[in-house]
């Protein structure tokens, strides 16, 4: 058993600012489940918003969150957010942190991206998401009291009335069971805080800019746990990641390369955005990559184009240096050749609900970053607000547990049980499990994409509710695995995007229902929220 004052679970951007922060209070463990680096925010390429330029405002930025997040925007979240943003760009600078400057160095370089009415992206060229991950990594090996284990699973919540058998008003969150993978052991973690800060989960679709690591668990565990959960229905679409046949994770080509200018064309060079959105290619997201969908179906076309041609070669190639050098790999010189992109599954909007503290409905445990849903997106998330919802959080998390650290005991451990193992290994069912995998993906894809219908609906509701009765015969029976246990959660989150997508009867920023085609207004800031009683398998 080890015992901490702050566990963290993920070490994206979320979880590792919140664990330098912490650890001038405590003792931190920060646990991931493959190598530190292996995250979303490793890939993020765009930037991070906040307002920096003379030119604009709290308010521009204010607006345009809530414009992109369609009647769901929590307004007093957006404003504390938007707000914070340039103390806790200050604090990643502090960590180490360098964006890139204009020509005359005197201010920082501001990109532009849809939705935003003014140039406040801060992006250190195209590899911003890689550089804010080496910055914290860096940093973390300098702080002794975190201790970064690699390679560790969290497999499910611990919560009090599991331990007491009886019902609190408010169950509270002590730990974890997690899965040494180097080992096979499955250890107990207790600490007095435990921070979910596991990211996304865009692999359950088939096609997704998103990391292998993106499989929902931290949703998944928090909902067996019986946290509520909100808004998984908004599952945003990048409209633009490079077409290719094959690949768990398709490659980005980030928003920005519109803000520069880039223009989205059919394969006989018209231009088709103009009917869609009087911001054309800078529209919000949802409405860019509905708007690709519409096009490809309409010409049953297997991707749209990307052309930024007209742009100056160098200008490209320092501004985009990943996009260039990923594209010419793939035989496309984007100084010449347009780029063939279609709608990739991208972001989780919903999530773990929590308060302007980052603090679930159960208590001492957090959920920051991606994991999340905290008011902020909406029914659309606007681009570049997602790494700063993730640094905002982490600060307002840690500011939050070092006021009650001191009030805040852990529980008695020798009450605490081990996990109990099964160590039965079928290689033959392991097989089904990696079918089991490929069949929700496909699955959530045809019938819970980007445009959706009550009978695709029902349909994958049927489907999901057998694979959960298998994945259960799989769980209760063998060895826990990474496989395994990843299939469990993205058949949970599956599970929690297509009730909570039944249960909106109308259409609304990511949500697009067919037999619902508009908005109601009555629906108007109203989330999706559902939670259930703790405990079982799925
Ligand atoms: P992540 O960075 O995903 O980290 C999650 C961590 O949790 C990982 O370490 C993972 O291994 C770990 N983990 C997960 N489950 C478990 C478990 N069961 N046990 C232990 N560990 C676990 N947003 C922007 O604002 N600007 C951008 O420019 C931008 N570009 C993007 C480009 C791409 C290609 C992608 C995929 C996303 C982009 N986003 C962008 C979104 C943004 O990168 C993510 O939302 C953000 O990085 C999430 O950070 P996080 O810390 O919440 O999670
Ligand atoms: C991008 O660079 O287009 C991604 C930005 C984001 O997801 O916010």
């Amino acid at each position: 058993m080890i015992v901490t004052d702050f566990l963290v679970i993920g070490s994206g951007i979320a979880g590792l600012f919140f664990a330098i922060k912490a650890s001038n209070y405590g003792d931190v463990c920060v646990i991931t489940k493959k190598k530190r680096t292996d995250s979303s925010t490793n890939f993020a390429q765009g930037g991070i918003a906040a307002v920096f330029d003379e030119d604009d405002s709290f308010e521009n930025h204010i607006r345009d969150t809530i414009i992109a997040g369609a009647g769901l925007c929590h307004e007093d979240v957006v404003e504390m957010v938007v707000k914070s943003a340039p103390d806790r760009i200050k604090d990643l600078i502090n960590m180490g942190m360098s964006f890139t400057l204009s020509e005359e160095k005197k201010r920082f370089d501001l990109g532009k991206e849809g939705g935003h009415s003014h140039r406040r992206i801060l992006h250190s060229g195209d590899f911003t998401g890689r550089e804010i991950e080496k910055t914290l990594v860096d940093r973390i090996k300098q702080i002794p009291n975190i201790l970064l284990l690699e390679n560790h699973f969290a497999i499910d919540l611990l919560i009090e009335s599991k331990l007491t058998k009886q019902v609190p008003n408010k169950d509270r969150c002590f730990g974890a069971y997690v899965l040494d993978e180097s080992t096979g052991e499955v250890k107990t973690f207790v600490a007095k805080f435990v921070v979910l800060a596991t990211g996304g989960g865009g692999q359950v679709y088939l096609h997704t800019t998103n990391p292998t690591i993106a499989t929902g668990d931290g949703v998944a565990m928090a909902y067996r746990a019986g946290a509520k959960i909100a808004n998984m229905e908004f599952f945003q679409f990048h409209p633009t990641a490079l077409y290719q046949s094959n690949g768990v994770q398709s490659f980005l080509i980030s928003e920005a390369v519109r803000g520069e200018g880039g223009v989205l064309r059919l394969p006989d060079g018209k231009t088709f955005m103009e009917k869609y959105h009087p911001l054309k290619d800078l529209a919000p997201r949802d409405i860019v990559a509905r708007a690709i969908d519409v096009e490809m179906k309409k010409y049953g076309l297997k991707h749209v184009y990307l052309d930024i041609t007209h742009l100056n070669g160098d200008f490209i190639i320092k501004r985009f240096p990943q996009i260039f050098e990923h594209c010419l790999s793939n035989g496309i010189d984007i100084r010449k050749d347009w780029i063939p992109v279609v709608p990739s599954a991208h972001y989780m909007c919903g999530g773990v609900l929590t308060d302007k503290n980052g603090e679930s409905t159960l208590s001492n445990l957090y959920a920051i970053g991606e994991v999340a849903c905290t008011g902020l997106h909406g029914a659309n998330r606007l681009a570049s607000n997602s790494l700063l919802e993730a640094v905002v959080f982490a600060h307002n998390a840690y500011e939050d547990c070092v006021k009650k650290l001191h009030e805040t005991k852990t529980v008695k451990i020798d009450l605490v049980a081990p996990w109990k193992y099964y160590t039965y290994i079928d290689p033959e069912e392991m097989i089904m499990i990696k079918h089991n995998w490929d069949e929700i993906k496909r699955l959530m894809w045809n019938y819970v994409g980007i445009v959706r219908t009550d009978k695709r609906l029902e349909r994958a509701k049927r489907r999901i509710e057998l694979l959960k009765d298998e994945i259960r015969e799989y769980y209760i029976h063998f060895k826990p695995n990474t496989d395994l246990l990843e299939l469990r959660n993205l058949t949970n989150i599956a599970d929690l995007i297509i009730t909570c997508a039944s249960m909106r009867k109308e259409s609304r920023g990511l949500h697009y229902n067919l037999d619902y085609p508009t908005t109601d207004d009555s629906m108007w800031l109203k989330d999706t929220i559902i939670f259930r009683k703790p405990g079982g398998y799925l």
